[in-house]
C-alpha cells in the first residue's frame, strides 16, 4: 500500500540529532521524530515541484508598509490590477496609525508568481515582506 508507514534507518551526527531533537520538541507533543522528518520530507517535496516549470503553485505573499509613503498603495493597487489574472485575494490589516499588513494570494507558474512577488517586494516603501509557495501538483 502507498501510505502504508515503512522504516528505514538515519544516520546523523550527534550534534546535529542533538539540535533536531530540540525542534522535535518544539512542535509539541503530538510530534515525534518520524513526524518531523516526514514534515520536512514533505516540505522540500513541495518546494522541489515549485520549481517546476509546467507546476501551477499558489503563493501567499505577505508584506507590510507605511502607508504614509508617497502612493505606496497606489502603486501597489497598480502592479495587483496589471497581473489580476494571477491576484486570486488579497487582505489589507491597518496594524496602527502608521503601518499596514497585505496578504496577497497569487497564482500561476512558480515563474510568473515569483515574478510578481518580486515586483511588489522592489517596491519603494515596503519595509518586508515574503512569499511562501505551496502547490496541488496540478500541471499546466
Ligand atoms: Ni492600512
Amino acid at each position: 500500500m502507498a501510505n502504508e508507514l515503512v522504516r528505514f534507518s538515519v544516520a546523523m551526527p550527534e550534534d546535529l540529532l542533538v539540535e533536531f531533537d530540540k525542534l522535535v520538541a518544539r512542535r509539541g507533543l503530538a510530534k515525534n521524530r518520524s513526524e518531523v522528518v516526514r514534515d520536512l520530507a514533505r516540505d522540500a517535496i513541495i518546494a522541489a515541484e515549485c520549481e517546476e516549470p509546467d507546476v501551477m503553485v499558489v503563493g501567499t505573499l505577505t508584506i507590510a508598509f507605511n502607508h504614509h509613503a508617497s502612493d505606496l498603495q497606489e502603486r501597489l493597487d497598480r502592479i495587483q490590477h496589471d497581473h489580476f489574472g494571477h491576484v486570486i485575494s488579497s487582505m489589507h490589516v491597518h496594524l496602527d496609525e502608521h503601518n499596514c499588513l497585505e496578504v496577497i494570494v497569487l497564482k500561476g507558474t512558480g515563474d510568473e508568481v515569483r515574478k510578481i512577488a518580486d515586483r511588489i517586494l522592489g517596491t519603494k516603501g515596503v519595509k518586508h515582506g515574503k512569499l511562501v509557495l505551496t502547490t496541488t501538483g496540478d500541471h499546466l
